[in-house]
């Protein structure tokens, strides 16, 4: 039997109402329907990254999260741009994936954005530097930013404009010929 394709979706904001979640819900509508597609909500439970305990056993949450990114196909990450860098909690989330290597040569695709002009293009950049020392594969035109993202999406995670829906659905389409071929 053929195994099912796995899709996850991090976002960088654990905040309610977060419009870069939003943006994952959005996503939604365009991953095929034979390919499972889940938003991991879990990184604001994860504890501090510390290598000490890297090396003994970390606590399950650790260990289910590392099995949840280990068992998928492909990741979308979607984050806001904080103090010119990535949030504070997604970069702890990656760190505990670094010594045990789930994103070696997993294929991703990277979303910034921002009520502001400059889509987060800061936290963009470092994300990608954070992903290339991780040996991360960013799937050709799987990076995109979205500056004023509330003139793009509507709060029931739906696309306002076609140029953005056109721009998410390349984004897709580029991870799933990744994760397909
Ligand atoms: C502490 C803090 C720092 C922020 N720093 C930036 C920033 O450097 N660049 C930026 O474009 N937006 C910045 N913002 C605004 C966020 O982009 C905005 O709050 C966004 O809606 C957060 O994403 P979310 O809606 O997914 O939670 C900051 C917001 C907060 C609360």
């Amino acid at each position: 039997m053929i195994k099912q394709k796995k899709i996850v979706a991090i976002s960088g904001s654990i905040r309610e109402g977060s419009s870069n979640t939003n943006i994952l819900k959005a996503a939604a509508a365009f991953i095929p329907q034979d390919i499972e597609y889940i938003i991991y909500d879990g990184i604001k439970d994860l504890p501090h990254f510390n290598p000490d305990v890297d090396r003994m056993k970390p606590e399950d949450v650790v260990t289910n999260f590392r099995k949840i990114i280990d068992e998928s196909d492909a990741l979308i990450i979607c984050t806001p741009e904080y103090a010119k860098g990535v949030p504070g909690v997604l970069k702890n989330a990656l760190e505990w994936l670094v010594s045990s290597a789930e994103l070696y040569k997993k294929p991703v695709a990277v979303i910034t954005a921002s009520p502001s002009i400059l889509g987060g293009d800061k936290a963009h950049e470092s994300l990608m530097y954070t992903l290339g020392m991780m040996d991360a594969t960013v799937v050709k035109n799987g990076s995109l930013l979205f500056p004023t993202v509330r003139t793009k999406f509507n709060d029931d995670a739906t696309v306002k404009d076609e140029s953005t829906k056109q721009e998410l659905i390349a984004l897709i389409n580029s991870l799933v010929d990744e994760i397909n071929n």
